[in-house]
């Protein structure tokens, strides 16, 4: 295969290749070997740390390729079983259009409800499944087809289910309790379920009440420990006719706690900023952190200026601290001038919801470091 090539080796938002992912070579393995045991896993860790970013990585590794089919949806942004079985079954399709195998062949005599969406393209003349959402007419009989048709496959399949806390926001009740029967019955698949929401998901997976109590080996993911990022880093600079100082990768981690995706937004502009033939210094980390937020900033004053005034303060006074403790004592609701502490506590409450605030151990943050670093230095 053609080998995937990136302008800047600094990949953010996508999954090219080996090359450009920074190891997570023993998760890799790990989920392999639940995967060969025939155990599903729950993959859960706050965000931007890099949990679809190893999915991706596991399913593009030859081996598993090999033995394998990887089915891979996002679920965030879908709100019923309907969308559910939308994107499921567009996924199973999109995977396997390209391969010819006598399983293919029966998808749409398997789950015939998807029948309408199956079109000849005009340009190819090949079929297709043009779908929409309409279309699912009782998407539970859909999703029964797709379940059985993943038992007829021709080999194991993994379906990485991400952002699977979201299933508990549809509007249908008992859809936990549905899909857990029909994994338990699956023989042929085996399940990665994601998250970030760790209170949820751990509601979901380790509450005995819950349907999908014990059906999945718990897995939490830590951030790439500094000094293999910074090999990796390093690397990626000299392949490259660039140096940069690894002691510049090791401030840049720290600053932002090792949360892979603003670390590699960060290397990402370094990069952009260093000719060919030069070394990167810390002089041009305020450089690089500035032109990020620059970019953002249009999305940050439309975020502000939809926040009720009081939650806006808040979350100033947040941004400012940094890390936020005792937020609501009376030293801190003064300094800010936040009102009461009750106002604090309500306001705080929404932050969290909204994702715009995390909380762990008592420490308050903005949950984006740069709109952080923008709320504290320009608003
Ligand atoms: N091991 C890695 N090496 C290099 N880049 C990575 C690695 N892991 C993740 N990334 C990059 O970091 C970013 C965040 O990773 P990813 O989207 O996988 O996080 P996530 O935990 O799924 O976040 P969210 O909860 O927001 O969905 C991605 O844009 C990806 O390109
Ligand atoms: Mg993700």
């Amino acid at each position: 295969m053609e080998e995937l090539f990136a302008q800047n080796p600094f990949v953010v938002g996508k999954y090219l290749s080996d090359k450009y992912f920074c190891d997570r070579s023993e998760e890799t393995a790990f989920l392999r070997k639940q995967m060969e045991n025939g155990r599903n896993v729950a993959l859960i860790s706050p965000r931007r740390i890099g949990k679809s970013g190893l999915i991706q990585h596991l399913f593009n590794q030859p081996d598993v390729k090999e033995r394998y089919h990887t089915f891979f949806v996002d679920i965030y942004a879908t709100t019923s079983l309907n969308e559910l079985v939308y994107v499921l079954g567009k996924e199973i399709y999109k995977q396997l259009k390209p391969k010819a195998t006598a399983w293919k062949e029966k998808f749409f005599q398997t789950i015939a409800s998807l029948r309408l969406g199956a079109k000849l393209d005009p340009m190819s003349g090949l079929p297709t499944l043009d779908l929409g959402l309409g279309d699912i007419q009782a998407p539970q009989t859909t999703l029964d087809e797709i379940f059985t048709y993943l038992n007829e496959a021709d080999k194991p399949c993994i379906v990485a289910i991400d952002e699977f806390q979201q299933i508990g926001e549809y509007a249908e009740k008992n859809i936990e309790a549905l899909l857990r029967t029909k994994i338990q019955q699956c023989r042929m698949a085996q399940f990665i379920f994601s998250g970030s929401k760790r209170h949820v998901m751990s509601m979901m997976f380790n509450s005995p009440a819950k349907p999908f109590y014990q059906s999945a080996v718990s897995m939490g993911l830590k951030p790439i420990p500094v000094s293999i990022y910074t090999d990796f880093a390093v690397r990626l600079f000299s392949d490259n006719d660039k140096r940069i100082e690894p002691e510049v990768v090791a401030t840049v981690w720290r600053q932002y706690e090792g949360y892979t995706w603003f670390v590699q937004m960060m290397m990402n502009e370094l990069y952009a900023l260093t000719p060919a033939g030069m070394t990167c210094s810390a002089e041009q980390i305020p450089t690089a952190t500035y032109n990020i937020i620059m970019t953002q900033e249009i999305s940050y004053r439309e975020l502000l200026s939809n926040l009720p005034p009081r939650q806006k303060t808040v979350l100033q006074a947040i941004a400012k601290e940094g890390s936020a403790r005792n937020i609501t004592s009376q030293k801190f609701v003064k300094k800010y001038n936040l009102g009461s502490a009750s106002s604090v506590q309500s306001a705080v409450k929404l932050l969290l919801k909204s994702e715009l605030v995390t909380q762990t151990d008592g420490v308050w943050r903005v949950y984006d470091f740069f709109f952080s670093q923008w709320l504290a230095t320009m608003y």
